[in-house]
């Protein structure tokens, strides 16, 4: 047995310390491991590497398909714990392909992915199409301190385990969408862009099913580009499937909601099976519609993440989105 395991080690050992830094900016290239497109990069990293994204904006489409990536702004690490000084972003504009994840800004179709200090944004400007910044279908994915943009369909929590944390997140429609991902916002700001909006569309279709989204510690606002009109008539969300999970709690919804709170995806819906719950929030008057549930507890992160302190960066747990 001690030799086998030695040798292990020995490979684990060579593994990690191999572990790179890519540097990608758009600029021109500085070194031999430099480059000019995140998409070069990608080709060239191995898993446990990190790519370093230089200031300014990125144009292309991103699909991420090897597991352990990081990428980094070079605000980070930042004493500034909100996006708004982020000073590198990824743009591209696609919707209506076949699937919604073909026409995402960067598609994670892999695990282990974290973000620090990035903006993500999808620039197509109609807005009734879903055209996902972000489409995820792998495992504990992160984002920390992103600034994710679009219209429709913003964040495409397809499948898989996401964590995002002291994020901000904005959009029109279904902004936070997808029938199987178990999404954690943990201190995430939510900007409306639209009156009469809604936030997100939960899509579970089964009791067996994944797909559960909890927002703690969060705050809600009325994006920059608002729509007038648009403060007081947001709706938190609305059930793409009829088992649909999301809940706010701790949060500061600032006022954004419409009083009914929650909308139906189809007029005659079944609710039986709908969790649409809220626990401790402030300025998010009602009366809810009736199947809305008032919850006695908050959600605990490991219902939505069993494993999630194996893999979330731990100076994200438990903050709420800086003020
Ligand atoms: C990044 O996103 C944040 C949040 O929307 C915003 O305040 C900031 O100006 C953005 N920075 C860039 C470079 O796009």
């Amino acid at each position: 047995m001690r030799l086998p395991s030695t040798l292990f080690l020995t490979v684990w050992l060579c593994v990690v310390t191999s572990a790179e830094e890519l540097q990608v900016n758009p600029l021109g290239r500085a070194s031999t491991n430099s480059y000019t497109s995140i998409k070069d990069a990608l080709k060239a990293a191995k898993p446990g590497d990190t790519l370093v994204l230089f200031p300014g904006t990125h144009k292309e489409q991103v699909v991420i398909n090897k597991d352990s990536i990081t990428f980094r702004g070079l605000q980070d690490p930042s004493a500034d714990l909100k996006p708004g000084t982020n000073d590198v972003s990824i743009e591209y504009g696609s919707h209506d392909k076949k699937e919604d994840d073909d026409s995402a800004t960067l598609l994670l179709d892999a695990s282990n992915f974290r973000a620090y200090n990035i903006n993500i944004t999808n620039t197509y400007s109609s807005s009734n199409t879903a055209s996902p910044a972000i489409s995820n279908l792998g495992d504990n994915n992160a984002f920390y301190t992103c600034g994710i943009h679009g219209k429709q369909g913003t964040f495409y929590a397809h499948k898989g385990s996401l964590f995002v944390s002291r994020s901000y997140i904005e959009g029109t429609v279904d902004v936070i969408y997808g029938r199987n991902g178990n999404a954690w916002f943990q201190g995430v700001k939510v900007g409306a862009l639209r009156k009469g909006g809604t936030l997100t569309a939960q899509g579970r279709e089964a009791s067996g099913d994944d797909g559960w989204f909890v927002f703690e510690k969060g705050k809600l606002a009325i994006a920059k580009k608002a729509d007038s009109g648009t403060k007081g008539s947001v709706y938190l969300g609305r059930p793409w499937g009829d088992y649909a999970r999301t809940v706010f709690q701790n949060s500061n919804l600032g006022d954004v909601a419409t009083e009914a709170g929650w909308q139906l995806y189809t007029s005659a819906q079944s609710t039986k099976n709908i969790l649409f719950g809220e626990y401790s929030n402030t300025n998010a008057d009602g009366p809810r519609v009736s199947w809305a549930k008032s919850m006695g507890n908050a959600e605990k992160i490991t219902n939505v993440l069993p494993k999630y302190n194996e893999w979330v960066d731990a100076g994200f747990i438990g903050v709420s989105y800086p003020v």
